[in-house]
């Protein structure tokens, strides 16, 4: 089998789905690697460095996607416009492996499968401890959350870090991180590692171990957590009384605070309104938001996404795509992630489509010419699948929870 990596077409993508590093244990496996010429080269892997290790250079797109098996960081609906042209690329019967936003673009993975393409979609990887080592959103979070802070750092007027110098003492920089999840856990070790006074929050109650044990303050609110917790660990959707009881107790600690991370996600769903504008003029002139979640709509009333937005001299920052900021090792990480989803679906140098399996099941969006994913069936308002038996080789409908967004 020959496996084709394409150079990404999405605007400012820097990312590539395979490093150098990857490849041996993917011949290993019995692959072939073909990479588009200078795939690698804006996350600072020349084509060079993947002739070394026996992968094929290819000027022509279209002569890369006559591999069997196409790994993108953005596919299909995770990169509508760019994506256009190499649908046309693709075959029936091929297996296209990457993000492609499927609970946001569904009716993209709707088109894809009528053409006939096998698609798994990474954000659909359930979040359990046996595919956490295939976990893309885990990895690309993390860079971002390490991002976030950077970013806040360097447009806050003030440091980090509490210092007494000759001339004077500084104060630290209060930091305040909604959401504990991935993202918002290493933001919290990076506001920490600069120096800054570190409170986070999180509806869920697991997670105040977690922030403590970085050295954060969790937040006490007079909210009712008990059943914030979904499924998988996932945080659950909670009611419109909830979030405005939770902004209002909030408004307080962004008043309070230099630089506020915004993190907060329910799986599937738009990002839960945390903070108001009217919490945001409640802030010091040269405040800091850096709202992760402006792409499903945001945690902060004003922020748009990809956009700098100023009020009342608080600065808010939407940013949708920084692992894409940090491409050296984002790519490394899901170069990983990505080999180890191969291990997981490839042997004795043959696709094995085992739909008894929970990763492979849960993970494949469509096959055989049907969006397989339940969850993406219901989105699109279509039937679920016939649930095959258990050595049966069609393709099961997952009826499981949400996945991730
Ligand atoms: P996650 O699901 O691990 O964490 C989200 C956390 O938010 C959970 O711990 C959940 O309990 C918490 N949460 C939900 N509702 C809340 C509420 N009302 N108050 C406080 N906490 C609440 O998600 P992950 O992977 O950490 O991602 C976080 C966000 O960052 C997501 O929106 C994701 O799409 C986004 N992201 C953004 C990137 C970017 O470049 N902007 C890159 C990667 C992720």
């Amino acid at each position: 089998m020959r496996l084709g990596v394409p150079r990404e077409t999405y605007p400012g993508e820097r990312r590539v789905a395979l490093i150098p590093a990857a490849i041996e244990p993917l011949h290993k496996l019995g692959l072939e690697v073909s990479l588009e010429a200078g795939a690698g080269h804006q996350a600072g892997y020349p084509d060079q460095a993947y002739r070394d290790v026996g992968v094929e250079i290819v000027e022509d797109r279209s002569a890369l996607f006559a591999a069997d098996l196409i790994v993108q960081v953005r596919s299909a609906g995770a990169n509508r416009e760019g994506f256009q042209a190499d649908a046309a690329r693709m075959r029936e019967g091929q297996v296209v492996i990457g993000m492609a936003d499927p609970l946001g673009e569904a009716a993209a993975i709707d088109d894809l499968a009528k053409q006939g393409v096998t698609l798994f979609s990474l954000e659909l990887i359930p979040r359990i401890t046996r595919a956490q080592s295939m976990d893309v959103l885990s990895s690309m979070a993390t860079v971002a959350g390490y991002h976030a802070v950077l970013l806040a750092a360097t447009k806050l007027p003030k440091m980090f870090p509490m210092l007494m110098t000759a001339a004077g003492t500084l104060a630290a920089a209060k930091v305040f991180v909604i959401g504990g999840g991935v993202a918002g856990l290493q933001a919290i070790a990076t506001a920490r590692r600069l120096g800054g006074i570190v409170s986070a929050y999180d509806v869920r109650p697991a997670v105040r171990e977690q922030v403590e044990s970085l050295g954060a303050k969790f937040v006490e609110m007079e909210l009712e957590t008990d059943a914030a917790e979904g499924q998988g660990g996932y945080a659950k959707a909670m009611g419109e009384e909830f979030y405005t009881k939770q902004r209002e107790l909030m408004a307080e600690i962004v008043a309070q605070s230099d630089v506020v991370v915004s993190t907060a996600a329910i799986p599937g769903k738009p990002s839960p309104l945390l903070i108001t504008a009217d919490a945001v003029r409640g802030m010091a002139a040269g405040s800091i938001i850096i709202d992760l979640a402006a792409e499903r709509g945001g945690n902060c009333e004003l922020s748009e996404a990809d956009a700098e937005v100023v009020e009342g001299g608080v600065t808010i920052l939407g940013p949708t795509n920084l692992p894409s900021q940090v491409p050296y090792h984002a790519s490394q990480m899901y170069a990983k992630n990505i080999t180890n989803f191969l291990q997981h679906l490839i042997s004795d140098g043959e696709l094995q489509l085992d739909m008894g399996d929970e990763i492979t099941r849960d993970t494949m969006a469509a096959h055989g010419g049907e969006v397989t994913s339940g969850r993406l069936r219901e989105l699109l308002g279509l039937p679920p699948l016939e649930v095959p038996s258990a050595d049966s080789e069609s393709v099961a409908s997952d009826s499981g929870p949400a996945d991730a967004s």
